[in-house]
């Protein structure tokens, strides 16, 4: 009676509870993330087909963390939304759910705390902006800030037109439409099985992305009497997959930390070498930007992720019965995926770049744990390099300093960032791939080795070593460069050196001390007490694994 009478305060009669599937939609809609802001409207959808099917649609708000506006770095706050997800769905009567996610952390999030619980779980990802347009040109959201930034800087735009500009970039609800985080976890949500086929790239505002929300909606009531659960979906072969996948759409480099704390929630092992060595024979196929030149709604035309996996299931290259939401498997959904523009969705034989080209995973004496560099973000000649570090001990520090023409910098110089890894900063933010300093930019250099223990927006660009493991915070290697310490990226090599002896290496760590934590309390200190490494996806210690959703007690 409890359950039921104060549920019909919201004037359900009493012929809904009659033992139908109770089925959660978990919203992440926000003002305050406004990639997700339109996630309202498409929980509406997913309620119509859940009634459709004969369930009882109920959605519930969970925290958003958005990109743009959450500070120190939204990525500080996915594991508590990943928490949050988590404890909702188990603490309340829901039979399945239905994960509506957008910007980038949001993704991620919601899987996680979905594996860790383990109930039928359908993902709709809300869709990517309809694609910027600023004089006649398409623009790419993040990608194109950091290109006019560059131009403002070289004075080759004004700050009026700039902020014309921004308008153009961003013009519809949806989340970034180059790319970048979001899109890809989109794609490899998709990829996973853990949304309908074709759904990652209907732009947020196409009436099909309300059909493919109604149909997930439909599904997800039939997966709850089917019993088919995440822990079916999340296999070793779907992580594989996903991993294949990224480096076929040129994926953002988050993705190796979020698909590495999935992979640890749903007890799927997997490691940094995996996304090199699995990655490493898949040609880059889908021609968007930061890499390349289209954006999410061209993809979206061409066919979308279905024609990415016909593509790669017919070179033999994924787990052909791996298996999706549908209950079918992601062979069966991919064989009828046509593609509408070869331009965007390039073939394996004629592919936008060749296989070796992708994510590389770099392992040396400068990052033990490993690091990971976009091959297709950098240049080709910076791939290949050896030069004397400038090293900061913040991006703050860097950015102090970065516009000054005396700096003591040359095309040479590998610059090294620290104190951005999951500890450090705290939250592991997008701060790699800081600007090249001004007075290299005003001799026409566009690019130089970045090292950073931090991460890059999936939007971005340039030769910068992401993630470097462990982080300097943590007492990683990172910690004791020196400014002058010769510093040798050897990409085809897969490595990362640090030319400074053992013994002088030795003396220095003695001679170090670990910064202390300047939180006493509050989430910040729970996350920098029990985050993990990059390595290992930055996961708390404590939420890695299943928990199930059984629930021990009643509340009254
Ligand atoms: Fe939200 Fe890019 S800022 S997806
Ligand atoms: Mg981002």
């Amino acid at each position: 009676m409890i359950h039921r009478s104060w549920m019909r305060s919201q004037g359900f009669g009493p012929e809904v509870f009659d033992g139908r599937p109770v089925i959660g939609i978990a919203t992440s809609a926000s003002e305050l993330a406004p990639c997700n802001v339109h996630l309202d409207r498409v929980a509406d959808a997913v309620k119509r087909g859940v009634w459709q099917a004969g369930g009882l649609p109920l959605a519930f708000p969970t925290m958003a963390t958005g990109e743009t506006l959450m500070r120190p770095t939204a990525m500080l706050y996915r594991n508590l939304m990943a928490m949050e997800v988590e404890e909702l769905i188990r603490a309340n009567p829901l039979d399945g759910v239905v994960l509506l996610s957008g910007c980038d952390k949001t993704t991620p999030a919601m899987l996680m705390g979905a594996a860790s619980v383990d109930l039928p779980a359908v993902m709709v990802t809300g869709g990517p902006m309809l694609n910027g347009k600023f004089r006649g040109q398409d623009v790419g959201s993040g990608t194109h800030v950091w290109k006019f930034e560059e131009e403002l800087k070289a004075g080759r735009m004004s700050e009026e037109e700039c902020f014309f500009a921004e308008g153009c970039m961003a013009r519809s609800n949806g989340h970034c439409m180059t790319m970048g985080t979001a899109s890809t976890m989109a794609c490899l949500a998709e990829a996973l099985g853990m949304q309908l086929p074709g759904s990652a790239a209907w732009p947020a505002v196409d009436a099909r992305r309300f059909e493919t929300a109604q149909a997930a909606g439909r599904r997800v009531v039939a997966m709850v009497a089917e019993d088919l659960r995440p822990s079916a979906i999340l296999t070793r072969e779907a992580f594989e997959n996903a991993i294949r996948v990224n480096a076929a759409i040129g994926g953002s480099t988050n993705a190796i930390v979020h698909l590495l704390a999935l992979a640890g929630r749903a007890g799927v092992p997997l490691d940094m070498a995996d996304f090199d060595e699995l990655g490493r024979i898949v040609p880059t196929l889908v021609d968007l930007m930061p890499s390349g030149r289209f954006l999410m709604e061209d993809f979206c035309y061409a066919g979308g992720v279905p024609v990415v996996l016909r593509r790669l299931i017919e070179a033999g290259l994924l787990h052909r019965d791996a298996v999706t939401v549908t209950g079918r498997t992601v062979a069966d959904e991919a064989a009828a995926a046509d593609c509408w523009n070869d331009e965007v969705i390039t073939s394996i034989d004629a592919p936008f770049q060749p296989p070796g080209t992708g994510t590389a995973v770099l392992t040396g004496n400068l990052a033990p744990e490993g690091a990971v560099l976009k091959q297709s973000a950098a240049s080709a000649e910076l791939l290949t390099h050896t030069g004397p570090a400038l090293v900061f001990d913040t991006a703050e520090d860097y950015h102090r300093v970065a516009d000054d023409p005396e700096l003591d910098v040359t095309p040479a110089t590998v610059l090294v960032i620290r104190g951005a890894g999951p500890k450090g900063y705290p939250g592991m933010p997008e701060v790699a791939n800081v600007p090249v300093p001004a007075k290299l930019l005003k001799e026409g250099v566009t690019d130089l080795v970045r090292v950073c223990d931090g991460r890059m927006s999936g939007t971005g660009y340039g030769t910068v070593v992401l993630h470097v493991s462990p982080e300097s915070v943590a007492g990683g290697p990172l910690a004791l460069v020196r400014t002058g310490d010769l510093i040798t990226l050897d990409t085809p090599a897969r490595s990362l050196t640090l030319h400074v002896p053992d013994e002088e290496l030795a003396a220095r760590r003695t001679a170090w001390t670990a910064p202390e934590s300047p939180y006493r309390s509050g989430y910040t200190w729970l996350y920098r007490e029990h985050v993990l490494q990059a390595h290992v996806g930055a996961d708390f210690d404590f939420l890695r694994g299943k928990r199930g959703s059984g629930v021990p007690r009643d509340s009254h």
